[in-house]
């Protein structure tokens, strides 16, 4: 094992490990302050977000199996899918695209369900020779909704841009959100089983309009937002989303965000700035769930980027919006591999999800929360069956992915106060694809939320634990409880066979006033929470 106490030694240099050993006289790698004098941002829950999209076997099947499937539904809905959305609490759900959002006519999916028209989908395209993709439409817009209902989540509508019209996307507007006994399209929601409106806030102004959405200049698409939005329908406050950057290309798309406000000037900015970002491995030979060291860290390598990323495109932005009106949201996020693992042919997308996934989760999160103040939202691409999956399913069977975990034990942080940690833990020098590279040696966000701290910690490292001694600046804990997410093996994986393969697990924290002491395994990602006293 690599020997990492290059830092703070706070006693003798013994190996941590042995619960019975007392607090503090143990040799830590670092000590990182935790400052609860100041605390920043509110981390908005919406970054714990999600998306879904008529994409494979997303809807049908991991979402939407039909009110007469033998498998256990509410109204046509997959219930284990809902069971652990509403424990996950999971805030939002966006949908119906992604890539199909633009060639999706929301009328094809109301009314009689055996009445609906077929349509083509987008990503027939994409589908296996032979394999079919046509659009049932069994699964519209007030299936969606009570989905959304059923789990407690926001509804986010991308609406169409690419293919529709300005006149479709208020319609669209006005039959979620007219009050009952006003417009003709509140009545016809009615009709359909809704007379409540949905009050649908979040709308997203298109999709990725650079590529599969239009395929625009930055400047046209500006030119098209202001006159989707000019006249859009109010009947409550809206949250506006316009199309950003594909923050994932080699040189992050700076062009677009500078386009996108130039085209913007002397108008109302939107809301929110929609921000892509993949850890593209597509254009490598990187297998899913195959993989050593070098490919380990290669794909966290490409995932912290982010960092950059998210920090490039605010400073572009406060050019044109000094006082930051508009927000990013990181609409589409995850790890995305180039095919090979689909868990069934025409599930075009799904990947093996790993130990590695989970871990690029943990630094994803951390990165979100840190940035706290300038994201307003983010959502995971995607929830079920599609590359950076909580979930897998098919048929009958239903599997948590190690991704699922983390989602779950970064929760304490929804609605919590960022706080500064300082960390002074090295980079680490490690293998990748070509060469060698340095990635951060220790992930850490921590938040408050009524004396209840949390913190989360990710050690990226295959081969060396790290002992860590957090001083709690201006607070003192007496207890806390520790869970740990990590496997010996970095490619291991949750299948319908082995569901609990990787899975957390109780982990020790010691604690003595204001410092706690911990060991965060090689490959792991920790939770800590603790009430201040
Ligand atoms: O999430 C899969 C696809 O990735 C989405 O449809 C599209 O927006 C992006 O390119």
């Amino acid at each position: 094992m690599i020997n990492r106490r290059n830092f703070l030694k706070t006693g003798v240099a013994a190996a941590i490990g042995s619960r019975a050993i007392p607090a503090f006289s143990l040799a830590s790698d670092a000590e990182l302050d935790i400052s609860l004098a100041s605390p920043g941002a509110t981390i908005s829950p919406h970054l714990y977000g999600h998306f879904i999209e008529h994409l494979g076997g997303v809807i049908y099947d991991g979402v939407w199996v039909g009110p007469s499937s033998k498998v256990p539904n509410i109204d046509g809905i997959r219930k284990e899918f809902v069971d652990d959305m509403k424990r996950l609490g999971a805030p939002n759900l966006r949908w119906p695209g992604g890539c199909f959002a633009d060639g999706y006519h929301w009328r094809d999916g109301i009314g009689k369900p055996s009445s609906r028209p077929k349509t083509y989908n987008f990503w027939q395209r994409r589908m296996p020779l032979g394999m079919d993709a046509t659009e049932s439409n069994q699964f519209g817009v007030h299936q969606f909704m009570q989905l959304c209902r059923v789990i407690g989540a926001e509804p986010y509508l991308a609406a169409n841009v690419g293919s529709g019209t300005p006149a479709e996307f208020h319609d669209w507007v006005s039959y979620c959100n007219a009050p009952p006994g006003t417009l003709s399209l509140a009545e016809e929601r009615a009709a359909n089983g809704d007379s409540k409106p949905f009050n649908v806030r979040y709308w997203g102004v298109g999709n990725e309009s650079w590529g599969c959405g239009g395929t625009m200049r930055p400047q046209e698409y500006a030119a098209l937002y202001r006159q989707f939005t000019t006249q859009f329908p109010n009947y409550q406050e809206p949250f506006l989303v316009a199309t950003g950057p594909r923050g994932h290309s080699a040189d992050g798309d700076i062009g677009w965000t500078t386009g996108f406000f130039e085209g913007m000037r002397g108008y109302t900015p939107p809301d929110g700035f929609s921000l892509h970002f993949y850890t593209d491995l597509r254009p490598t030979t990187l297998k899913a769930g195959d993989f050593k060291a070098p490919e380990w860290y290669e794909v966290l390598k490409r995932g912290v980027r982010l960092n950059q990323v998210i920090e490039d495109h605010w400073r572009e932005m406060g050019k044109f919006d000094p006082s930051h009106r508009t927000k990013l949201v990181i609409d589409e996020w995850g790890v995305w591999y180039a095919p090979g693992s689909e868990i069934v042919a025409g599930y075009i997308l799904s990947e093996t999800i790993t130990l590695r996934d989970a871990v690029h989760t943990g630094m994803a999160f951390d990165i979100f929360n840190r940035h706290a103040d300038k994201i307003a939202m983010a959502n995971v691409a995607q929830t079920v069956n599609c590359i950076h999956s909580l979930f897998l399913a098919k048929g009958a069977d239903f599997v948590r992915t190690p991704v699922y975990h983390v989602f779950d034990m970064y929760r304490g942080h929804k609605g919590g106060r960022q706080l500064q940690v300082s960390n002074p833990v090295a980079e680490i020098d490690v293998p990748v694809l070509e060469g060698r590279t340095k990635l951060p040696g220790l992930s850490v966000s921590a938040s408050v939320r009524d004396r209840q701290l949390t913190i989360t910690l990710t050690n990226p490292s295959v081969e060396a634990e790290l002992s860590l001694r957090l001083r709690l600046a201006g607070a003192r804990a007496t207890e806390a409880q520790g869970r740990v997410l990590t496997h010996a093996d970095m490619r291991a994986t949750n299948t319908f066979q082995d569901p609990e393969k990787v899975k957390p697990a109780p982990h020790p924290v010691n604690v003595s006033g204001d410092a706690l002491q911990l060991s965060i395994p090689k490959q792991a990602v920790v939770l800590v929470e603790c009430v201040l006293t």
